[in-house]
């Protein structure tokens, strides 16, 4: 019997309205079914918002502090709970167990530090140009806050937009990605656990043309945070520009290595290979485009070709698997596309390019770990995100021509150089048009109290993690307390 699972609306699980459900499948098995999850739509998301507009008068009144603690109680748990959880998410999503590790660790490292706003939440005060006069400015919730996550972190990114949403005051809708309903169905288990109160987070459970858009559209829903594709992200903008709608937007990367002739190329290989494969390619930071200098081009294509053939493919529980699954068969028939098109702009495919099926693997969706040379910046392999293990390498012969092809798309997440040359590193950090850069370090690895996002069609201005998160979920209210028992005015009574 497969397992079957509930929308969270106004504290009670429940089947969708219209009793629809969608299957959860494991990729690196396809006979696996993980749960049966309800298909929600428009009556569904509404009474999901509707519940968190009528909860969120008495939850945005209890003091932050409080709201906090029961986000650190959620991150106790995960930590009792990491290495389940973990399996848990490898078996829905696919990454290698090692990964999967990483992921609930960035949740349970993001609900602690978010915890801890709870207790800041600062403002500023600041003196009036006026005698007898107070001002400062204070942190207020917006309301009913939409969040949209997707399938690659599936519980890392639901963590960085619902603990800020709920720390700073608001009540939230929570719509998943549609293939890690599992990951998202804990997450809220955890959260009640925790002690938070019921209604203010309600899971709604679905397809995001049909869930995801009745939220977004919803005129309840005051700000939205979605995660996704640069196509999807645009859509989900124009919606809320109709509605006057706060919107944050994090989306695709194309993210480049810049390996300059005086890299320590060990160094710049270990980091090429996990920002390329690691999570199969699929992180909106994953290495996309090597942007190799001439003098080490070879040596680098060489090894770096060589490193990716001996990368075994496999069910990520498994400890002898490098590399896991792509996510479902949509992803695997478009990331196979992408080495048709690598063929027909000429480049050279050096390793890869087809569905891997040996042994197990036919049961699964696996992609060959791919590499693409003799790239150039106009082509498509070059400019669009392909969100599989298919990196291109792109030949350069200065530093000053590595940026340029580093800034020639329209993406701008993160971005990396290797150099032992300081002024090099400085240059680079201080030129490329990138929401993130490392100096000889992968593109991936993030951490969680320090911005992230991106720049060009990446983000529309905002950033998660760190403080800046809060400025998603929270509006600026600004005070005066005139106490002088006059009518004073600004920029008249001067002098
Ligand atoms: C993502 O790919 O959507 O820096 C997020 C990293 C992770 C977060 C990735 N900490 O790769």
């Amino acid at each position: 019997m497969t397992q079957e699972y509930f929308n969270y609306i106004n504290g009670k699980w429940q089947v969708s309205r219209a009793g629809r459900t969608f299957e959860d499948l494991n990729p690196a098995n396809k006979t696996d079914i993980i749960g049966r999850f309800p298909r929600s739509d428009a009556s569904d998301v509404d009474a999901a918002v509707q519940a968190a507009r009528v909860h969120y008068p008495r939850w945005h009144r209890v003091p932050a502090p409080r709201r906090a603690e029961i986000m650190f109680r959620a991150a106790e748990i995960m930590v009792r709970r990491k290495d389940e959880l973990a399996r848990a998410m490898t078996r829905e999503m696919g990454k290698v167990l090692q990964e999967a590790s990483g992921d609930v660790q960035e949740a349970i490292d993001m609900t602690y530090y978010i915890a801890g706003e709870g207790r800041r939440l600062f403002g500023q005060t600041t003196p009036s140009e006026l005698p007898d006069k107070f001002a400062m400015s204070v942190r207020v919730p917006i309301g009913v806050a939409a969040a949209i996550t997707p399938w690659n972190f599936p519980l890392a990114i639901p963590t960085w937009k619902l603990i800020p949403a709920l720390v700073a005051g608001n009540t939230v809708v929570f719509k998943p990605a549609e293939d890690t309903p599992l990951m998202a169905q804990r997450l809220v288990e955890i959260l009640l656990e925790a002690g938070l109160p019921e209604g203010v987070l309600n899971l709604v459970q679905g397809i995001g043309e049909e869930a995801g858009v009745a939220l977004v559209a919803h005129p309840d829903v005051k700000v939205v945070s979605f995660t996704g594709s640069s196509e999807t992200g645009r859509e989900v903008a124009k919606v809320c520009a109709e509605h006057y709608k706060k919107v944050a937007l994090e989306m695709g990367g194309k993210n480049p290595i810049i390996v300059m002739d005086d890299a320590d190329l060990d160094l710049a290989l270990e980091g090429a290979v996990w920002g390329a494969f690691g999570t199969t390619g699929q992180r909106c930071t994953a290495t996309s485009r090597l942007i190799v200098h001439r003098a080490v081009r070879r040596e680098f294509t060489d090894r770096f070709v060589e490193r990716a053939q001996q990368l075994r493919l496999g069910d990520g529980l498994l400890p002898t698997t490098d590399v896991g699954p792509l996510i479902n068969e949509a992803q695997l028939r478009r990331v196979h596309s992408y080495t048709e098109i690598a063929r027909q702009e000429g480049a050279k495919i050096l390793t890869g390019g087809y569905i891997y099926t040996e042994g197990d693997c036919a049961k699964g969706l696996f992609y060959a770990p791919t590499i693409f040379a003799e790239v150039t910046p106009d082509m498509r392999i070059a400019q669009e995100e392909i969100f599989g293990p298919c990196p291109a390498i792109m030949e350069v012969g200065s530093l000053e021509e590595a940026i340029d092809v580093a800034n020639s798309t329209t993406y701008g997440l993160s971005s990396a150089i290797y150099t032992r040359d300081v002024n090099k590193a400085f240059i680079a950090l201080r030129e490329l048009e990138a929401g993130i850069t490392y100096v000889n370090s992968s593109t991936i690895g993030a951490e969680v109290h320090l911005p992230f996002g991106g720049v060009k069609h990446t983000g529309n201005g905002h950033r998660e993690g760190s403080q800046t998160v809060l400025d998603v979920f929270t509006e600026w209210k600004t005070l005066y307390i005139d106490y002088s028992g006059r009518l004073q005015k600004a920029q008249i009574d001067v002098g």
